[in-house]
């Protein structure tokens, strides 16, 4: 079933690179497939996009940067993470401070494009500003509980390779905001502007420096380089000068790697995130109350706005969806399970509800908790009460949402149409029987 580990690393002073080539190469061994590597370190690497195929697995491994994927990679990989299914693993590196969003921020980025993150980790490496953050990592230990997280990624690669799976990972998976990096005063650090300096008597102009920045941004001049463009300080040309010649002299730089140096210098752990596989079925009568529950997630909630009480399902219009559920002929509904929760369900009534378009004609509701949104699982939900319906023969199945939901896109993919609108809501219509 697996061909391909195909790895793909940003890494401008190598840590990543050796996390990345670590877990590849064992994840290679474990599944029995080819490994491929693939920089997307420098500029020309980045014209292109990965050639993904069935079977590849990917490996996408980032260093953090301020708390997020690097901003100036950031357009790059979500371009790149783009698949038909393909099984994925995300790693973050980061230098002892935190990950904050960034691992979220790349599995949310894989599970919109499609990919299906088995699993997701974030491992200490030196931190790019300092000799003393970071240092050593990552260590023996650092290293086998990468082994472990590759043995148990693999044996989930082989036993649920095109299961429905969700992961969860803490942070936002689309945050707005990176992390403001302070002084030794905890005063927000402004050294966005800031670039290295390069000593003349220390250079023997061997070029090296400009061939390994990230962003293409040093030049020559009489041989000795020159920091032009923009500088994303990631410590590539200082770090990679056979001579040392290459400094970052801005005070509130040095003041930011003071400040980390002191605060964050006790040792953090590697942090593992395993996928758990999900199943769907027939909802059980005795779980039915949990009905109440999905139609309050089913309530569309604006941006900004404040989420109604609970109690607003009590009323009247509400509560034709959930009472004495069950007991009608055309009841039908399907939850989906995770390790032992029901985190979603779909349910179709004939019911006089905002979508009702014929007695005939159910009506469908339905919602998952906000953690097992994006994941493929309302598709797969939505696609198997499909095959329920028309197997029971109805002719089409309705329902009403909101325009601004984001579910209208996947009412569409699994073959809603709109019938009918007012200024907020779509009635949607799906035909069962291959009609028009
Ligand atoms: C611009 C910049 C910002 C960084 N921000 C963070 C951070 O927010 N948290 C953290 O723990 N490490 C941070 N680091 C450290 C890197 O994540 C770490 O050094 C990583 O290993 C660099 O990858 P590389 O060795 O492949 O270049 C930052 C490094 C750079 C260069
Ligand atoms: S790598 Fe160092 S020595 Fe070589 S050109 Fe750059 S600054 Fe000079
Ligand atoms: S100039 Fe800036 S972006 Fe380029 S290698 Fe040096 S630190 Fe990195």
């Amino acid at each position: 079933m697996v061909k391909k580990v195909k790895t793909y690393y940003f890494s401008p002073t190598g840590g990543t690179l050796l996390v990345a080539q670590h877990l590849g190469e064992r994840l290679g061994a474990l599944l029995g497939a080819e490994v491929e590597y693939h920089s997307y370190t420098l500029p020309s690497e980045r014209e292109k996009l990965p050639q993904l195929e069935a079977g590849d697995v990917v490996v996408w491994v980032t260093p953090v940067y301020a708390g997020r994927i690097p901003n100036k990679t950031l357009d790059y990989v979500r371009r790149a993470l783009h698949a038909d299914g393909n099984p994925a693993v995300a790693l973050v590196t980061f230098g002892n401070r935190a990950y904050d969003n960034a691992l979220a921020e790349l599995v949310g980025l894989m599970e919109d494009g499609g990919m299906r993150p088995f699993g997701a980790a974030a491992m200490v490496t030196r931190h790019a500003f300092s000799d003393t953050l970071g240092a050593g990592r990552p260590n023996e230990e650092d290293l086998a509980a990468l082994d472990y997280f590759a043995a148990q990624v693999a044996e989930k690669l082989l036993t649920f390779y095109s299961q429905l799976l969700t992961i969860s990972i803490p942070g936002e998976a689309h945050p707005e905001k990176y992390y403001t990096p302070l002084k030794t005063n905890n005063a927000p650090a402004g050294f966005l502007k800031a670039k290295p300096s390069c000593n003349s008597e220390l250079c023997t102009r061997c070029g090296k420096c400009i061939d390994v920045c990230p962003m293409g941004s040093i030049g020559a001049k009489d041989g000795m380089p020159t920091f032009d463009g923009i500088c994303i300080k990631c410590q590539a040309c200082r770090r990679r000068c056979p001579t040392g010649a290459i400094a970052f002299t801005d005070p509130e730089y040095l003041s930011h790697v003071a400040m980390i140096e002191r605060t964050f210098a006790a040792l953090k752990r590697p942090e593992f995130f395993l996928a758990r596989n999900v199943q769907l079925r027939q909802i059980e009568m005795t779980e039915i109350p949990l009905l109440d529950n999905f139609l309050y997630e089913a309530i569309f909630i604006p941006e900004g706005v404040p989420a109604p009480p609970k109690s607003i399902i009590d009323s009247e219009e509400l509560q034709v969806y959930v009472r004495e559920f069950g007991q009608k002929k055309d009841d039908r509904c399907l939850v989906a399970e995770c390790d032992g929760k029901i985190v979603g369900a779909v349910w179709t009534r004939i019911m006089d509800d905002y979508g009702h378009i014929a007695d005939d004609t159910p009506s469908l509701a339905m919602s998952l908790y906000r953690e097992y949104r994006n994941q493929g699982i309302g598709t797969a939900l939505l696609e198997r009460m499909l095959e329920l319906l028309r197997k029971d023969n109805y002719e089409r199945v309705s329902l009403s949402v909101q325009k601004a939901n984001y579910a209208v896109r996947m009412y569409r993919k699994v073959g809603f149409v709109e019938e009918n609108e007012t200024e907020e809501e779509y009635i949607m219509v799906c035909n069962l029987q291959g009609k028009e």
